[in-house]
């Protein structure tokens, strides 16, 4: 992890090509000092159309860290993201001649949003070119206010070609997403904020200000203000493993284009910073830290926890690495500023956060348990399951196929209460007599296999397929799993929770034409209403032998 702490002003590499025209970066062709931005943040306009967002200490995230830990709620912009502090800005110091003209800008996120709400404010044509896979709520979210769509091309690199051939037809003006001075400065405001909104908070000490990297234009604003007001507070970027231009261009002293950028944290995919925010990033930026996927779903939950809001993945990477420092270096008694920068989150995404935040907090365990294949075996594990040492504890995945004459392997999520338990619940598993594979951390397991296990298999003879539905209670599954003890050998079984309303589950039980009508009997009095499926032509095609 690279740590700067060089103020000393330095020239930008330029072995790679910006994206954009430079904005007039430099004034009299010297660089922007934290002085020059103080006094351009201090005359921002952006109060026109954004709100100054509270600033408020997250009780039970502080509680748990040990640390005070402020939120910083830019996600209550009309907009739902900061954005729109650094576009007015820009648009507001336009001239007359421009502003008839019009703007233009390419973009399917934040930033779209931030310049149709300015233009509208400004009384001017906004043209957003976006690129025609970007999603129809997030089209209509810009048309809303009243801006011009283009739609145009695959990519994000697609329709910024073509936002500036339409720049130059058109005599538009072209509001860049990032390295821009006067959206810089617009983006400081925030910080300016942080540092007034303290003193009502009862406590000037403010030890780390932590915020999202994408293209640098927030950290750039909010690094100038801060190293220019308070240098001792320590201005800390964060970024997605697998998105991390910034630090890889401030550790290569040159800005570096990533070939290919992931795109869960899509407000902060950005594969080339900018020119300016590069260079104010390595000169005025701390340190940077890195978090990955589960680690930003788990701050999602976090922020819901003490807000009840949901906040988007860029949105929720400052909190993520406020917990990644904390257990770095084990800090007490600090107080660090997270900046909530955005909550544009696509609904469809809530489950994958959701069962995602719960394995990056370590909430949930997985594991691939032997069990020999023979009877009252698996009741055995069962009981092991509900006697294990902090329990009890709901099972979240319990899934088997007959593979194996001699032995099952059965795919088990249990809950946990720590980091660290499932070490402890493995050896618990082997001290039974169950070999017991630890997959809390395997992504292979966690991404594909925990919903492969299955398959045809030729010691399934005489299978009957029975789906199970009951009411979903602490205990629910166990209670059902005890009274599912027929003579007969259970050859399949599926159950994943996931917070619904009723447990569904999917038995396979190997029952003899002759056992038929004991079979019926034994389904009657088991009490749980169930449908059969092995009729079901998806059974044949996927699972009968
Ligand atoms: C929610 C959110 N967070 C963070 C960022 C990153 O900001 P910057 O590109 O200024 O670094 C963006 C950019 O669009 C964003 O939308």
């Amino acid at each position: 992890m690279p740590t700067h702490t060089s103020t000393a002003a330095k020239t930008p590499a330029k072995a790679h090509p910006a994206p954009a025209r430079k904005p007039g970066i430099k004034a009299g062709n010297k660089n922007l000092q934290p002085a020059d931005y103080l006094k351009k943040i201090l005359t921002a306009r952006v109060y026109d159309v954004a709100v100054e967002s509270a600033l408020e200490k997250a009780k039970t995230l502080s509680a748990r860290l040990k640390n005070t830990v402020l939120l910083k709620r830019e996600d209550q912009q009309p907009v739902f993201s900061f954005k729109l502090r650094g576009a007015y800005n820009k648009m507001a110091h336009l001239s007359a001649a421009q502003l008839k003209k019009g703007v233009i800008c390419a973009s399917a996120g934040n930033h779209a949003q931030g310049v149709a709400m300015s233009a509208q404010k400004l009384g001017t044509r906004a043209v957003v070119v976006m690129p025609t896979t970007t999603p129809q709520l997030k089209i209509d979210a810009v048309k809303s206010w009243g801006a011009e769509v283009v739609l145009h091309g695959d990519s994000y690199s697609d329709a910024y070609s073509h936002s500036l051939l339409l720049e130059k037809k058109r005599g538009l003006t072209f509001v860049h997403p990032f390295d821009d001075p006067d959206v810089i400065a617009g983006q400081g405001t925030i910080a300016m904020e942080i540092l007034m909104q303290l003193q009502s908070l009862g406590s000037s000490r403010l030890d780390a200000v932590f915020v999202a990297i994408g293209g640098g234009g927030l950290i750039s604003g909010v690094a100038n203000y801060i190293k220019a007001v308070r240098p001792e507070i320590r201005v800390i970027g964060v970024q997605m493993n697998d998105s991390d231009a910034m630090m890889q261009s401030v550790s290569a002293s040159k800005r570096v284009t990533l070939n290919d950028v992931g795109l869960f944290s899509d407000g902060t995919a950005v594969k080339l910073v900018g020119e300016e925010t590069y260079r104010i990033s390595r000169e005025l930026v701390d340190e940077f830290i890195s978090v990955d996927t589960d680690a930003v779903c788990a701050a999602i939950k976090d922020v819901f926890v003490d807000t009840r809001s949901i906040v988007e993945p860029a949105g929720a990477l400052a909190v993520a690495a406020i917990k990644k420092y904390v257990a770095t270096n084990k800090t007490q008694g600090e107080t660090y500023a997270a900046i909530l920068c955005g909550a544009n989150m696509n609904f469809d995404r809530l489950r994958f956060v959701a069962e995602r935040a719960e394995v990056g907090e370590e909430r949930e365990a997985l594991f691939a348990v032997t069990i020999p294949e023979e009877r009252g075996s698996f009741r055995r594990f069962c009981e092991v399951i509900g006697d294990l040492p902090g329990g009890p504890r709901s099972v979240t995945e319990f899934n088997y196929r007959i593979s194996d004459d001699a032995r099952a392997h059965v795919f088990v999520g249990l809950t946990t209460s720590a980091k660290g338990e499932s070490t402890k619940i493995a050896a618990n598993f082997t001290r039974h007599g169950f070999k017991a594979l630890d997959l809390t951390h395997d992504e292979l397991a966690k991404e594909h296999i925990r919903h492969m296990v299955g398959g045809h298999s030729a010691l399934s003879k005489n299978e009957r397929l029975l789906r199970f539905v009951f009411p979903e209670r602490p205990g629910a599954l166990m209670k059902f799993l005890s009274s599912m003890q027929p003579g007969w050998n259970i050859s399949l079984f599926h159950y994943r929770n996931q917070g619904a309303d009723y447990g569904r589950i999917l038995v396979g039980l190997q029952v003899p034409k002759a056992d038929n009508k004991a079979f019926k009997s034994f389904l009657d009095t088991m009490g749980y209403p169930h449908v059969e499926e092995t009729d079901n032509p998806v059974y044949r095609l996927f699972l009968q032998s």
